[in-house]
């Protein structure tokens, strides 16, 4: 007997969110972005060809055609993301207009969004760019009177 369940979850999180729904979020997604103060400026003032090309490497990521490799070639994500600055706050700043965008897309159902959310929340902190917080060390003689 074939389990409902594995047939749900046979269909990738492409099919289930659709094309349509994808392209909505990707535009709340860059409206929010737009008016984020800690990301907004490291942004291109038109973000028509950015939001085409993350359109193009969501729909691939989730399963669906993939469009970035066929338009644009490999992604090279971290490479393409290394030119600027960076750490916590750009990561968290960037996923929050991610769960606002979602939230802001009721044509995603609240399972497709935790997954797809949770997928994201994976991939945005292996793009910290900026060097570790380092500590001063200083280094200490060991007492003559120790062993
Ligand atoms: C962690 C915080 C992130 C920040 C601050 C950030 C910022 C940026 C910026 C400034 C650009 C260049 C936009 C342009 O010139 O058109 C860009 C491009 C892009 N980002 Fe991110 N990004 C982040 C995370 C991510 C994540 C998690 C993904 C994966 C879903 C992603 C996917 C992309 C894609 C596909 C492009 C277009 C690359 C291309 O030029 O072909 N980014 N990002």
């Amino acid at each position: 007997m074939e389990s409902p369940l594995l047939t749900l979850n046979e269909r990738s999180l492409y099919d289930r969110i659709g094309p349509q729904a994808l392209e909505a979020l990707v535009q709340h997604f860059y409206a929010r972005v737009a008016a984020d103060p800690v990301i907004a400026p490291l942004f291109p003032e038109d973000l028509t060809e950015t939001a085409q090309r993350q359109y193009a490497f969501l729909s691939g990521l989730t399963g669906g055609p993939p469009l970035y490799h066929e338009r644009y070639g490999h992604p090279r994500l971290r490479a393409r993301h290394l030119p600027f600055a960076l750490g916590k706050p750009q990561v968290q700043a960037w996923l929050r207009c991610m769960q606002a965008a979602l939230n802001a897309t009721p044509e995603i159902g609240p399972t497709e969004a935790r997954e797809l959310y949770a997928l994201l929340s994976r991939i945005a902190p292996q793009m910290v760019s900026t060097p570790p917080e380092t500590f001063p060390v200083t280094y200490t003689e060991p007492h003559d009177s120790e062993p």
